[in-house]
């Protein structure tokens, strides 16, 4: 048997509207590998498009409008998916913000976006799918963390959050643990994504330079790790952070 079959699984990913993301990567690859993934996101239009894209492939994908920050939008998520593909195996939060500033300068709004997106948002999802994973004994969670929780200039409210979601997982991981349900965390290094775009070509290049494998990582290799972690081979695994980075952590 090849790995990670996700045949007749339901999966919700969040944060699948850039083409070019993680969550769209991770939203095909699932859906490769026979998974009906419910495809959430506040924008709904990009987020139709990559659904569209996974049907005409043969997959299974519906796309549904989501504020992750919003406790009433994330129920209303999964009450949507589970009245569409009756449960919920699998969830991956995936939907991340950045609003970066220096520490002195960064108002309240921007600290206040971040956690509420990145940590709230991966904790109100996690909350709203619990009981459905541990009344059926069997689930699996993946938060998306980064390379930034080691801590990086500009990023106080960005790495905070992700960060946060270590101790999430971890938490999580020990209170779901006897009903099967697995909690795991991934924490990519820098990935040509829209979140990428903008940085001025110096900084790339030297983000580049820190990289053991000396490049930047694809969103399909994050996907991979993602896959993995969601597949019935990871089973003993559970509370774990995996650094998806090219080796960029080893050094820092
Ligand atoms: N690209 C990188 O280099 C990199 C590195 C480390 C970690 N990450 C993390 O990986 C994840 C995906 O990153 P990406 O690069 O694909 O980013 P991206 O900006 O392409 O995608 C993020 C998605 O989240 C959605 N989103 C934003 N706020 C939301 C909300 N309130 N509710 C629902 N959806 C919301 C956006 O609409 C978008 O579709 C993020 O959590 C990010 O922090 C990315």
């Amino acid at each position: 048997m090849t790995c990670c079959d996700l045949k007749d699984k339901v999966a919700i990913i969040t944060g699948v509207s850039h083409e070019k993301g993680i969550g769209a990567a991770e939203a095909r690859m699932f859906a490769a590998h026979g998974a009906k993934v419910a495809c959430c996101d506040v924008a709904i239009e990009g987020t139709q498009k990559v659904v569209e894209e996974i049907k005409s492939a043969g997959g299974t994908a519906i796309a549904v409008e989501c504020n992750v920050a919003d406790p009433d939008s994330v129920k209303a998520m999964v009450e949507k998916t589970v009245s569409e593909f009756g449960t919920v195996d699998i969830l991956v939060n995936n939907a991340g913000i950045t609003r970066d500033a220096i520490s002195k300068k960064m108002d309240v709004e921007k600290w206040d976006m971040v956690l509420n997106v990145n940590l709230k948002g991966a904790f109100l999802c996690c909350q709203a799918v619990a009981s459905i994973m541990t009344d059926r004994k069997s689930g699996r969670i993946i938060n998306t963390g980064s390379i930034a929780i080691v801590g990086n200039v500009g990023q106080a409210n960005y790495a905070s959050s992700k960060a946060g979601l270590i101790g999430l997982t971890r938490t999580l991981a020990l209170e779901y643990g006897r009903k099967g349900v697995t909690v795991n965390m991934i924490s990519p290094g820098a990935t040509d994504t829209q979140m990428l775009e903008g940085v001025p070509e110096k900084i790339y290049d030297f983000i580049k330079s820190e990289v053991a494998l000396n490049r930047i990582g694809t969103p399909k290799e994050i996907a991979a790790a993602a896959l993995f972690l969601a597949s019935d081979e990871a089973s003993f695994i559970t509370g774990q952070n995996l650094f998806v980075d090219g080796g960029m952590s080893i050094g820092l």
